[in-house]
């Protein structure tokens, strides 16, 4: 199993980082455009192999497309990441011509490739690649909703002083500021509804808290997170390298489920060896329906902006 990051920042060098310590491929190529930076950040996690116990053969290139030929996964997070007050959309103008060269020039070595997206605005740049490439859609995939998931059940777990092993929660929709949309209403602690435990106050709280996630941590840093989108896309590459069949909030083009079409956003998938296996299409009260309706439109808003 061969899997591409381009892109060689932080989150892409966390995504390279956790993918070899789970083991699961055995070569991970990290590309940047800057002069020697991927190779620097390869040989530096190399040297963690015998510490931390993985085989996986981390290598880097600077813009060299060939080393990169037959991966069976790309990963894109390759531009700029967006500065405290910014929000992602306003990345569009400089990331929309990167994601484009990055995904063409991938695909020409590495044509049965599944392409996974992370750059920003990420719904519109995963929406960007499909027109750019013509791949079936199972082949590309948003990540945004598995991180904006795992930041809902950090938010859950503090708010009902339980261990995030004992929460769960899924977040549709956009990955956006204002756009995302946390399902409360089907959050669970070991299997009991959240609502059991939390005021209405509390819930709205775990959501609006959740849906600055990003902007919070980009507040603190200085610019965006890493850690947890690079850990959110390794487990994504994991399910589809693994075959596991595992049921992600990913980013996907949809063709009327949802009562959406032609807008890639994000909602529940099963990831496997073909990718996007199946959409999975859940039942939503009238509030969640409305909601990612209103998300859908932000989306669309923004995809208005590209000059495909
Ligand atoms: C985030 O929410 C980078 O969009 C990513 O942190």
């Amino acid at each position: 199993m061969k899997v591409t990051v381009v892109g060689a920042g932080a989150v892409g060098a966390s995504c390279a980082e956790y993918i070899a310590m789970k083991n699961f491929a055995s070569e991970v190529v990290l590309l940047d455009i800057k002069e020697g930076y991927a190779e620097g950040k390869a040989m530096d996690l190399m040297q963690t192999a015998s510490l931390m116990g993985f085989d996986t053969k981390i290598t880097g290139s600077t813009n060299d497309y060939g080393k990169t030929a037959n991966s069976d996964v790309a990963v894109i997070t390759s531009g700029i990441p967006r500065k405290p007050g910014m929000t992602r959309e306003e990345l569009i103008g400089i990331n929309a011509g990167i994601v484009k060269t990055v995904a063409t020039n991938l695909l020409e070595h590495s044509p049965n490739a599944t392409i996974i997206v992370v750059s920003n605005p990420m719904d519109t740049m995963t929406y960007l690649v499909h027109k750019a490439t013509g791949l079936p859609k199972n082949k590309i995939i948003g990540m945004g909703g598995a991180l904006d998931s795992a930041r809902f059940k950090y938010r859950l777990a503090e708010a009902l002083g339980a261990p995030i092993s004992d929460v769960d929660g899924m977040v549709i929709g956009g990955h956006s500021d204002v756009g995302m949309v946390p399902l409360i209403g089907h959050a669970t602690r070991n299997s009991v509804k959240v609502s059991e435990f939390l005021s209405e106050e509390k819930m709205e709280w775990v959501v609006e808290e959740t849906k600055v996630g990003g902007a919070t941590l980009t507040k603190l840093l200085g610019t965006s997170a890493w850690y947890a989108p690079g850990a959110a896309v390794s487990s994504m590459v994991q399910a589809i390298a693994c075959d596991q069949r595992k049921m992600f909030p990913c980013s996907t083009m949809l063709d009327g489920e949802y009562g959406l079409s032609d807008i890639c956003i994000g909602v529940p998938v099963i990831l496997g060896r073909d990718g996007i296996e199946q959409i999975v299409e859940i039942e939503l009260s009238d509030a969640e329906k409305a909601k990612m309706q209103e998300s859908a439109e932000g989306v669309k808003k923004t995809n208005g902006l590209l000059q495909v």
